[in-house]
């Protein structure tokens, strides 16, 4: 079995000798340009077009990280970036829904205890106490109720929040109000008084969290964007900052990465950013996942994380 791999910043050692520990039937080598020796599967992140092109014969295509809309858009503009008819499959959790709960449990609470105020206080010198906000104030609103969303979901409502998800299809979840489909967007985010977003970044999602939505939720609201920068209409946030339909966002992706230098994000004073770290893949557990699926593959059983090409996630 033949594997090639292409990571433009990951150790490719670490990610050789993880799979062929766990794999030791497996040839892995890192494709370099020009190689155009048989391969079974692919693991990859922004691969170059010629990495996989014409490459039909392979039997899976493992992105390393849980969001696919890069590969898709090269594919876009660079038709045969994936090869015909070979499966498309992301990582499922592997670690990182623990992580997204951390952060968005890190910054709904930073806002909910109004950390921020008593830090001007502080500044100031300032002893002075607010008055506290209450649950019932305080609608959370999650869009994406998939591996990542739901399980945000769900230690959110574990905090005794009022949680809602927004997702294409119906959910069930305990403790979780769900809204579903294009219609019933607006109804999802009225009153909200955060929105954490995680949604994959697709044609039908992008710029959705515009003046529209902020619109809808309550004033003084707070927006944590931890899906895509496509996903956010960054001059309707920084209008919604001015007028105070927005108190505060907290960004972990952007359009372009990294942020611009001279990006009026960078000194904006209720605005934090962090640099895409919401949720890195973790080496081992991916491994763990992608080896599964080979193994998987191989056996003639239905991987898991298989990447709807029309759907776009
Ligand atoms: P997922 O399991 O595929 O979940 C996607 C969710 O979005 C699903 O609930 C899906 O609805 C919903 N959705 C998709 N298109 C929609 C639409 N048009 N209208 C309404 N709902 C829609 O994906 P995931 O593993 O949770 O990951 C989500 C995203 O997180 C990734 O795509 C990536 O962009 C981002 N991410 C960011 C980081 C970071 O470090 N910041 C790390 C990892 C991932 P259905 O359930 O009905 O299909
Ligand atoms: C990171 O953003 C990922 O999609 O895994």
């Amino acid at each position: 079995m033949n594997i090639i791999f292409y990571h433009p910043t990951f150790d490719a050692k670490l990610w050789i000798d993880g799979i062929t520990k766990r794999l030791p039937q497996a040839n892995m080598r890192v494709w370099q340009a020009g190689d155009d020796q048989p391969a079974d599967y692919a693991l990859v992140w922004r691969p170059p077009h010629d990495m996989l092109a014409s490459r039909t014969a392979l039997k899976g295509i493992f992105a390393l990280g849980a969001g696919v809309d890069a590969i898709l858009a090269q594919e876009q503009h660079q038709p045969g970036t994936l090869p015909a008819g070979v499966p498309l499959l992301r990582l499922e959790d592997t670690g990182m829904s623990l992580q997204m709960q951390e952060y968005a449990l890190a910054a709904v609470l930073r806002y909910f205890r109004r950390m921020d105020e008593y830090q001007l206080f502080q500044q100031q010198k300032q002893w002075h106490a607010l008055v506290p906000h209450s649950r019932s104030d305080f609608t959370l609103g999650v869009l994406g109720a998939g591996v990542l969303g739901s399980s945000v979901a769900e230690a959110l409502a574990g905090m005794q929040f009022t949680v809602r998800t927004w997702s294409r299809s119906a959910k069930s979840q305990a403790g979780v109000q769900s809204f579903y489909g294009d219609d019933q967007l607006a109804a999802f985010s009225t009153g909200c008084k955060v929105l954490i977003n995680l949604l994959p970044n697709t044609p039908h999602t992008a710029g959705i969290l515009n003046h529209q939505l902020f619109t809808n939720m309550q004033h003084n609201a707070y927006l944590i964007n931890l899906g895509r920068g496509g996903h956010l209409a960054e001059g309707d946030l920084l209008r919604a900052l001015d007028s105070g339909q927005i108190a505060a966002a907290t960004l972990d992706v952007f359009t372009e990465e990294p942020l611009p230098a001279m990006h009026p994000f960078w000194s904006h004073p209720r605005v934090s950013i962090t640099p895409h770290v919401g949720a890195d893949t973790l080496p081992q557990e991916a491994m763990d996942s992608i080896v599964s699926n080979i193994v998987a593959i191989e056996e003639g059983r239905e991987p898991a994380g298989q990447v709807d090409l029309i759907r776009g996630y």
